[in-house]
């Protein structure tokens, strides 16, 4: 098993270079299958869901070459396979994608109902399905697929989200751009990466508006030809370092970002007396005193990500005070507590609040990452804490960060990857 160690205690100083972000990549490269061209794909963040999606999409028949370890060129003409290869499609939630993309450019689709983070209890995608019958299609989810088919075309049409999804706004906007005539998704979300996605497509031709708002209007195009893009910075890794500093101390320029996607976390930051300097493409932070309480509730963007709400908890969990954290998205993003909890944190969990009372230190201990965010904050609790922390199942943080325990070397922080023996293989066999 591979797991992380960690010495902490160390406050970081340096640079740190965020790369590009997944939750965008992750969407524009199954939009690629809707360009007849070649499309060439930088800033690709290296990270283990990136890999998989594109993996996928060669198994589909896609052409995809690596021209570096952050630039792909994808070539979807001739692509023959319209049904997603069901072990792949499962190890990753994004695999959803693959669903709006193949039913806009082929009028059919079928997916192996995606995996991805288990904390949201059922994650439905019943948003998705609704906004693609409303193009005509028709949806079926059986023996574990999602099929779904539009013989005759796909026509525009009016959706209204019932819930601000993510998912569903990219979805519905990748079969809506082929469409005949326009579609207008209403309470649509409105993350950096919506807005990203919809750059990439019209850079490639099509016709969208008022993504970054809550109504985007896709007016149908004939086709989209080959170009160039490249992919927005990650706003949740460079918030997870964000809160690294503010848990750990230290000092440090955080580059390639947009500093306006950050204001939902800089803002609490600075409410908890850690030090924000925001300049075009980077943001300083620092802290230097102790960190004051404040209370937390996740929204959809502009509201503060739920995707921020693990890494944030172990920083209020060294606050003076007492601190509520309400999660507004998802039912079950706690399960990490418990391992905090181990590590000497006093938190409280009933239902969606928990209430955080703020303790002088965190020790180390053995704790496993349960999910991607939820990793990031074991890494963060690591950092700050006194002693070693051995953090397991880093599998779900390599998902989701490139290169984190080299970016966090470079810094000044004692980490290193290290295997450890299963346990059934760490036992003797009883004779
Ligand atoms: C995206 O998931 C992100 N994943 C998640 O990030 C993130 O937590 C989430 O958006 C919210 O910001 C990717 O982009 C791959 P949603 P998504 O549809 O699109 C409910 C990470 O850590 N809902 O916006 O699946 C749903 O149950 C990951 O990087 C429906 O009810 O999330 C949830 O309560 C984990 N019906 C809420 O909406 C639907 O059809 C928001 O979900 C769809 C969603």
């Amino acid at each position: 098993m591979e797991t992380f160690v960690i010495h902490g205690g160390k406050p970081l100083f340096g640079e740190i270079a965020v790369s590009g972000a997944k939750n965008a990549a992750l969407a524009i490269i199954p939009a690629a299958i809707l360009v007849d061209g070649v499309c060439r794909i930088e800033n690709i963040p290296c990270v283990s869901d990136v890999i998989i999606q594109l993996d996928i999409l060669r198994q589909l028949g896609a052409k995809v070459r690596s021209m570096s370890p952050t630039v792909v060129e994808i070539d979807c003409r001739g692509m023959k396979n319209k049904k997603a290869p069901d072990e792949m499609t499962r190890r990753i939630r994004a695999s959803y994608y693959l669903l709006g993309a193949l039913l806009g450019h082929y009028h059919y689709a079928e997916v192996a109902l995606p995996g991805g983070c288990n904390f949201g209890g059922v994650r439905p995608i019943d948003q998705h399905i609704k906004g693609f019958e409303a193009l005509g299609a028709v949806v079926r989810q059986e023996k574990g697929y999602v099929t779904a088919n539009a013989e005759a075309g796909l026509l525009g049409g009016n959706v209204y989200l019932d819930v601000v999804s993510v998912g569903a706004t990219m979805n519905i906007m990748l079969a809506a751009v082929l469409a005949e005539g326009q579609t207008v998704i209403e309470n649509a979300a409105k993350e950096p990466h919506i807005v990203d996605l919809a750059n990439f497509l019209n850079s490639m031709g099509a016709d969208i508006m008022g993504a970054g708002t809550d109504v985007i209007k896709i007016r149908g195009v004939e086709g989209l030809s080959g170009g160039v893009y490249s992919i927005i910075p990650d706003q949740i890794e460079a918030g997870t370092y964000l809160a690294a500093v503010a848990a750990a101390g230290g000092s440090l320029l955080i580059k390639n970002v947009i500093p306006k996607h950050l204001d939902c976390i800089t803002a609490k930051l600075s409410e908890m007396g850690v030090e924000i300097e925001e300049y075009d493409e980077a943001v300083r932070v620092t802290r230097r005193g102790p960190l004051t309480r404040v209370n937390i509730k996740t929204l959809p963007y502009p509201g503060f990500p739920t995707d921020m709400q693990p890494q944030m908890t172990v920083v209020l969990s060294l606050a003076a005070g007492t601190s509520i954290v309400t999660e507004g998205v998802w039912d079950n993003r706690y399960r990490y507590v418990d391992e905090l909890r181990r590590m000497g944190a006093h938190i409280q969990v009933d239902g969606r609040v928990a209430v955080v009372e703020g303790v002088e230190r965190l020790t180390g201990a053995t704790v496993r990452a349960c999910d991607l965010r939820a990793g990031a904050a074991m890494v963060i609790a690591g950092l700050a804490a006194e002693g070693e922390t051995v953090i397991e199942e880093v599998h779900h943080i390599e998902r989701g960060y490139e290169a984190l325990v080299d970016k966090l070397r470079r810094v000044g922080a004692d980490i290193v990857r290290s295997s450890k023996p299963d346990d059934v293989r760490a036992i003797p066999k009883a004779k």
